[in-house]
């Protein structure tokens, strides 16, 4: 059976991303892993560079052993989403911390494909990620995007705050009732895209073998 690993970049544990990446996963019937990067002892890339001949970071934290398993994966899904209004910084973290791999071509041809969520901005998310993984010089098999909710819809003033992400979306005169927040199970359509995006990393993987 294939190997595929999957980063979440979500820091809500079952949140919108990870519903979606768990569609995609499960969609593939392959072995799968799904790794929630807000779990990992991760430093910041600190631009050393002490990676460009080893292919492994210096600094002694989880990642080293995450970039191994990401070079044995048969394929990588990365699930980011949308802070203000770009990829959130956890995964971009992630993503500088992948370096190691970038020097030598390690990822070149390696198959991929990422899950994007927002209120507003999952395309912007989806553009960014895509272009991560031609700077790596990975096979992207496809993407998917889907909705998100905003803290603002629990906080307390979503409904008149001036600063409301979920004035923004919905109006000034809206209520936040049940029905607003975005389920990513009840969203149909979206989850026979997250479906259909797992049988593509499965016959991807299956072509390549
Ligand atoms: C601090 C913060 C800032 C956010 N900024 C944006 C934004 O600029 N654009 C957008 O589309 N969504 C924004 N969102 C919404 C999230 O991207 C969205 O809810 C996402 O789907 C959450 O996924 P999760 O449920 O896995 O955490 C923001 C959320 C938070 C908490």
């Amino acid at each position: 059976m294939a190997k595929i690993i999957a980063l979440s970049g979500s820091t809500v544990k079952s949140g919108v991303v990870e519903k979606a990446m768990e569609q995609v996963l499960k969609s593939t019937g392959q072995e799968w892993k799904l790794v929630r990067l807000k779990n990992l002892n991760m430093k910041y890339c600190t631009g050393c560079v002490g990676c460009a001949h080893t292919n492994r970071c210096v600094l002694k934290d989880d990642i080293n052993e995450i970039l191994g398993q990401i070079e044995d994966a048969d394929a990588v899904l990365i699930g980011g989403l949308a802070r203000f209004g770009k990829l959130n910084g956890l995964t971009k973290v992630f993503i500088e911390r992948m370096f190691p791999l970038f020097h030598n071509n390690i990822l070149k041809g390696k198959l991929v494909a990422s899950v994007s969520g927002g209120l507003f901005d999952q395309e912007t998310v989806k553009e960014e990620l895509s272009a991560v993984f031609g700077a790596y010089k990975m096979d992207e098999v496809g993407a998917l995007t889907m909705g998100g909710n905003a803290s603002c819809y629990k906080c307390g003033k979503g409904e008149t705050c001036n600063n409301s992400a979920f004035r923004a979306k919905f109006g000034d005169d809206a209520k936040i009732t049940k029905d607003v927040f975005y389920v990513f199970d009840k969203d149909k359509e979206a989850v026979e895209r997250a479906t259909l995006l797992g049988k593509k990393i499965a016959e991807a993987i299956e072509n390549k073998a």
